[in-house]
């Protein structure tokens, strides 16, 4: 993770909807002049502002080669919190919206001597992107995809060939993918990614911390939060750049706070798992609560997400 600056939104046309698999759509934007798109690399999101209001997070699924449309492939969630029932129910081909990103924080380490891909359900997203742009530079790979029924696979046009194992639990009694086997298999040296639902996801870590694979090596991508917010509150926020303080009182988060008081912080997720709004911090130790941050960018306390991070000092210098 880096102190990344906030990319400006951009104004792009839901130029094409398309069926991807149950449930799955693909929906294709482009620049309303058809211009060239801002660059990306393989494992970046998006963030799409919504007619609703709510601002959600999805991963790039087209090569990065391609500069002319960005492509994201949506689920709609029973459990929905709005976004992807909006996306969903609500836009049409037309639709103008507006688009802030690329952002990446799951990318691909492109001169790895091999990778490994893991995906589950929907969390293929930035793994086809992975898959595709790991093909055009000719390096070796293998994607194990996991859906529970194979009407839910999505991308079987573009993703099977050599290296590529679709698993569909039903067509075996129900087991999930094997990822601890996978994980135990995989060479020395190789990068692993995994993308997938919240179980799969501790499965791979728990597989990786047990193989002994350094850290650097593993990779993941979670769309929901390991851990509630700190809401603790009851420590002071002081605002290196512009000036000030604020208390965060107990019930609140830092993100809360600031914005009851003006105080404008680029946020979207507010959940710890995009990382935009990532923070500087100058003095004190954050109660680090985000999904994104390794344990070594936590130990060295030099950033945070104010979404949902609190304090463990009483008072906390930002650079804001
Ligand atoms: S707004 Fe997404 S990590 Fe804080």
């Amino acid at each position: 993770m880096s102190n990344t600056v906030q990319a400006p939104l951009i104004a792009m046309r839901l130029s094409a909807i398309r069926y991807a698999a149950a449930g799955i759509n693909l929906y294709e934007f482009t620049a309303l002049d058809g211009d060239a798109l801002p660059a990306f690399s393989a494992g970046a999101h998006i963030d799409l502002h919504l007619p609703n209001g709510l601002v959600r997070q999805y991963s790039l699924c087209n090569p990065p080669h391609e500069r002319r449309h960005y492509v994201v492939g949506v689920k709609r969630d029973i459990n929905s919190r709005g976004g992807s029932r909006c996306v969903h129910d609500e836009l049409r081909a037309g639709s103008v919206l507006q688009v802030g990103g690329p952002r990446n924080n799951f990318e691909l380490h492109e001169d790895a001597p091999h990778t490994v891909l893991i995906a589950g359900g929907i969390g293929v997203t930035p793994i086809a992107c992975m898959v595709e742009r790991l093909r055009v530079l000719g390096r070796p790979f293998e994607l194990h995809y996991s859906v529970r029924r194979r009407e839910e696979a999505a991308f079987l046009d573009v993703l099977p060939g050599d290296g590529c194992h679709l698993h569909v639990d039903a067509e075996h009694g129900g087991a999930p993918l094997p990822v601890a086997q996978i994980v135990a298999a995989a060479p020395a040296g190789a990068h692993l990614y995994c993308c997938g639902p919240g179980p799969m996801l501790d499965a791979f870590e728990a597989a990786a911390a047990a193989s002994g694979r350094p850290p650097a090596l593993v990779h993941i991508e979670r769309f929901s939060p390991v851990q509630p917010a700190a809401v603790a509150g009851g420590f002071t926020v002081k605002l290196a750049r512009s000036g000030g303080s604020a208390y965060v009182a107990p019930g609140q988060t830092i993100l809360e706070t600031l914005r009851a008081r003006g105080i404008d912080v680029p946020a979207s997720c507010e959940q710890g798992v995009c990382g935009t709004c990532e923070t500087r911090v100058l003095a004190g130790t954050p109660d680090h609560r985000d999904s994104l941050l390794s344990e070594d960018e936590r130990r060295a306390n030099d950033v945070m997400m104010v979404c949902c991070s609190g304090s463990k000092d009483d008072l906390l210098v930002l650079d804001l």
